[in-house]
């Protein structure tokens, strides 16, 4: 079946060419994956990596992160923009703290509870800091799935973003689910990008129906109007 070698072969290729030097990808907990999955939610790696090294040299802790104040918080936020992320950071932290006694709740429903952490931000903390078997779908694995699989219609609609939430489950592997992860998101980032996919590079490339159909750029598909 063309899915049954799809997390291997994401694997193999996270082994030769991903990235495997990001600053949260050493020391990884909760807290610091976390932190870098909100800052790299709408700001690129390379603007992160100066904001994320200050932050965690300043509130290397969530205890520290919920004791700190407001304005600390968003003075090493400054220039990283989408200052909301910021607030919610605070929040999340000081709840964790109050609540779940300075441990990350260890369930994807029970992170998506917390403010600023989405299904897919739960999932990445999850599978990569806990190791637990969740499945992401931020804008880049969107892009990929929706090419491998010719997802027709527009991700915004419930029932197809339905779909694309039951590939990524299905393909999720239970071994390495932390590498998996950071593999999909490093895929859709430097190969499979929205105008100039790298196909001739990509290891999904054999049994792509967007790349059969020499489709790629039409999914996923626009909002229709
Ligand atoms: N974008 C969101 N999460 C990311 C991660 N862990 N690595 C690289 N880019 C990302």
């Amino acid at each position: 079946a063309p899915t049954a070698d799809f997390a291997a072969r994401v694997l193999a290729w996270f082994d030769q060419h991903g990235r495997h030097d990001l600053p949260w990808q050493q020391d990884i907990n909760p807290y610091r994956v976390w932190v870098s999955e909100i800052m790299l939610q709408q700001t690129q790696v390379a603007t992160v990596l100066g904001y994320y090294q200050r932050f965690m040299s300043a509130l290397p802790t969530v205890e520290a992160l919920a004791a700190a104040s407001a304005d600390e918080v968003l003075h090493l936020w400054t220039g990283l923009g989408y200052y909301s992320r910021a607030r919610n950071l605070h929040q999340t932290a000081r709840i964790v703290v109050a609540e779940h006694g300075g441990e990350f709740p260890r369930a994807v429903a029970a992170l998506a509870e917390l403010p600023g952490i989405g299904r897919s931000t739960a999932g990445a903390i999850a599978s990569i800091s806990m190791g637990l078997r969740a499945p992401i779908l931020d804008g880049n694995v969107k892009r990929v799935l929706a090419r491998f699989l010719a997802q027709d219609g527009y991700p915004g609609e419930m029932r197809v973003a339905a779909q694309l939430w039951d590939a990524a489950e299905r393909l999720t592997p239970h071994a390495r689910v932390n590498h998996y992860t950071q593999a999909m998101m490093d895929l859709g980032a430097t190969l499979c990008t929205r105008s100039k996919p790298s196909c001739l590079l990509c290891p999904l490339a054999a049994d792509c129906q967007a790349h059969r159909l020499g489709r790629e750029t039409d999914y996923p598909q626009p909002k229709p109007r």
